[in-house]
């Protein structure tokens, strides 16, 4: 693997592969000393022009606990806010011999020109483009959704597995969402079965042509017992126009996963979010604190999983220097 661009460029050997390498990057996290001498040497860049709190610090974890260096960009006060192009900040990147570049951009396709244009020789991830991918988000709910649905099994392992008959529903604004577009295409190479839950106005034109089936009703949803439910932040940045739905509070009574929805819910049932959360929103703090909420979680899994793809895309496919 050189880049990581999309969650749709892996296969199912692939992904399968990423999270069996992160499985045992976590099984390393519980120790005193976390630190693993795999990536000694090499250099990672974080090149964030858009805001981003948990998928930066968990880059940055991630690398550091491989022992690479770390360069953190942020495009705030930077030379982009001189008018610098991606093109001259990439060319200064590589002059610094980037490794790899960690990109999140507020336009879709951004990571994908700077791994194609020929610019830098570094690996580049996606750490999150327009509403395009955000494969590594998508690769941490799947770990997760794997640890707790499909099982480790007696030993505690689930190498090897996916997520093959799994039923997962995925709730709100999808239209404007990132990680939407990848938990589809990893969850479906991985064999579950995906549910979109949202208002007709945050659906993408062309839903009829995804691999999932679609509820406008969240009520009738949750009565088809999924096994996991994903809620998606309202994202308020990216709707240019009113109008995508009456208020907040009508939108929390439609789409808001409240106390009553979440008694509905399976025992089971695994509540998924990938932050930040609007509290109050699509989801109450009752379902954000609940037992069945892997939330906090997630972001640790983050961690293991953007470790395995810094790994695959560093060090090769070798499992040196990681026990
Ligand atoms: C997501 C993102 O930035 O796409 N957050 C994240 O990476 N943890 C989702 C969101 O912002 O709603």
């Amino acid at each position: 693997m050189k880049h990581l661009l999309s969650a749709k460029d892996l296969t199912r050997t692939e992904a399968v592969e990423i999270l069996d390498t992160a499985a045992t990057m976590a099984q390393t996290q519980g120790r005193e000393i976390k630190k693993l001498p795999a990536l000694r040497g090499k250099t990672v860049v974080n090149l964030f022009y858009e805001d981003s709190t948990r998928t930066r610090i968990s880059f940055e974890a991630a690398a550091k606990r491989l022992s690479a260096d770390v360069i953190n960009f942020s495009a705030k006060g930077s030379s982009v806010s001189k008018g610098e192009s991606l093109k001259d900040t990439a060319q200064t990147l590589q002059a610094m011999g980037a490794d790899a570049v960690v990109v999140r951009h507020s336009a879709s396709g951004a990571p994908q020109q700077l791994a194609t244009s020929g610019w830098i020789n570094a690996g580049v991830v996606n750490a999150g483009d327009g509403t395009h991918q955000h494969p590594t988000q998508a690769l941490l709910d799947a770990f997760t959704l794997r640890r707790h649905l499909v099982g480790e099994g007696n030993d505690g392992d689930a190498h090897g597995k996916d997520l093959a008959g799994v039923k997962i529903t995925i709730v709100g604004d999808v239209v404007h969402s990132r990680v939407a577009r990848s938990n589809i295409d990893l969850l479906t190479t991985l064999g579950a079965r995906v549910t979109l839950v949202a208002p007709p106005t945050l659906l993408p034109a062309r839903v009829d042509s995804w691999p999932v089936e679609v509820y406008y009703d969240l009520d009738v949803a949750i009565d088809q017992n999924p096994d996991a439910i994903i809620m998606l932040r309202v994202q308020a940045e990216r709707m240019s126009t009113a109008g995508f739905f009456p208020s907040a509070h009508e939108y929390a009574r439609l789409y808001g996963l409240d106390r009553n929805r979440v008694n509905r819910l399976g025992a089971k049932t695994a509540i998924l979010h990938p932050g930040p959360m609007n509290r109050g929103i699509e989801i109450s703090a009752y379902a954000a604190d609940s037992s069945q909420a892997f939330i906090t979680e997630q972001v640790t899994n983050g961690v293991a999983v953007r470790m395995a793809v810094l790994y695959l895309l560093l060090a090769g496919s070798t499992q040196e220097g990681v026990s």
